[in-house]
């Protein structure tokens, strides 16, 4: 058991930061603070609940990876969850898909200060400007995703990653994280599914356009549903929406799935009722919901980063 306890490191958390009127916010998410302050962001989630698929978090402890402006973790701490947010540590984690006209295939260190000032800092920013705001207790953590294998496993009750997986170069390995360290549930929150059950990734965009380098991979419903068996957990999918507001057209809904994996014998799987769901990934209604999605996101992250 010591032993056990020694391989294993905790999270390294962040010294609360003072609220900051003055500090430039990249604002991902709207949000509403008690004073009356709202703030609107890239995209407002009018319903949390649904956006999580319905899991109750009261009394859960919740680790919130791709925090952003912390919608997410913010909401589950008013569900009556303890909570944990968790974004990069540094941009030596965000990973670009090559492409050679890229800034991030041609010199990294340029790409990665592009990043930093226009992305991660004022991101990071906006988290702190709302933790002030809410008066709130959740605990922050900006780690490399390779670092959650080396927390004690199922240190939380459940882990949510929402909107993640479509940035991540390496989605599998992230989601083996997340599993590893949720005792009850992954939730993995406004994703796209590829609606089939083959084990399949799939490029989100057909790679001939190198300003769309952000997005990675869509995985099909067979492979979640098998790296999540091996895990030992059962999937099941709903559909989550938000509104999008960086669009040149204006605002705009969006539609797609959310994943709700379930420990096997844990207590949410004992007590998650399926009835609600609404299932995302049924023939008659995917290609509605998968196809949509990447061309509302990137016309708001492109203007965010390339020059006018
Ligand atoms: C699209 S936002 C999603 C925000 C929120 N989870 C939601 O569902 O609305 C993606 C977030 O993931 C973070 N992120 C992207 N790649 C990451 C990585 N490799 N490690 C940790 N965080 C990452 C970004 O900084 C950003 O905060």
């Amino acid at each position: 058991m010591q032993e056990h306890e020694e391989r294993n490191n905790l999270p390294r958390y962040e010294h609360p930061r003072p609220f900051d009127p003055q500090a430039r916010c990249y604002w991902y998410h709207s949000q509403q603070f008690p004073d009356g302050e709202r703030v609107r962001g890239s995209w407002t989630i009018d319903d949390f609940t649904a956006y999580i698929g319905g899991f109750a978090l009261g009394g859960k402890s919740v680790l919130d990876v791709g925090t952003a402006s912390g919608y997410l973790a913010f909401n589950a701490e008013k569900a009556g969850a303890t909570v944990t947010a968790l974004d990069a540590a540094t941009t030596h984690e965000f990973r670009h898909f090559p492409f050679a006209e890229s800034l991030s295939f041609q010199d990294v260190k340029a790409y990665r200060a592009v990043w930093e000032s226009e992305n991660l800092a004022p991101i990071k920013n906006s988290w702190w400007y709302a933790w002030n705001k809410f008066g709130s207790s959740a605990r922050c953590v900006y780690a490399p995703m390779i670092e959650l294998y080396e927390w004690p496993a199922q240190m939380f009750d459940v882990v949510m990653a929402g909107a993640i997986v479509e940035h991540l170069s390496d989605p599998v390995f992230a989601i083996g994280a997340w599993a590893r360290l949720a005792k009850d549930a992954v939730l993995i929150p406004f994703t796209d599914v590829l609606p089939t059950h083959e084990l399949m990734m799939r490029p989100i965009t057909p790679l001939d356009d190198s300003r769309i380098n952000y997005v990675w991979w869509h995985l099909s419903r067979g492979l979640y549903d098998k790296i999540f068996d091996n895990l030992g957990f059962d999937v099941h999918y709903t559909l989550a929406r938000a509104e999008h507001h960086d669009a040149e057209g204006g605002s705009e809904m969006a539609t797609r799935p959310s994943i709700i994996a379930l420990r096997r014998g844990s207590d949410s799987a004992r007590t998650f009722d399926t009835a609600a769901l609404i299932d995302p990934v049924r023939p008659a209604l995917a290609p509605t919901t998968s196809a949509a999605a990447p061309n509302t996101r990137r016309r708001g992250l492109l203007r965010r980063l390339l020059p006018r």
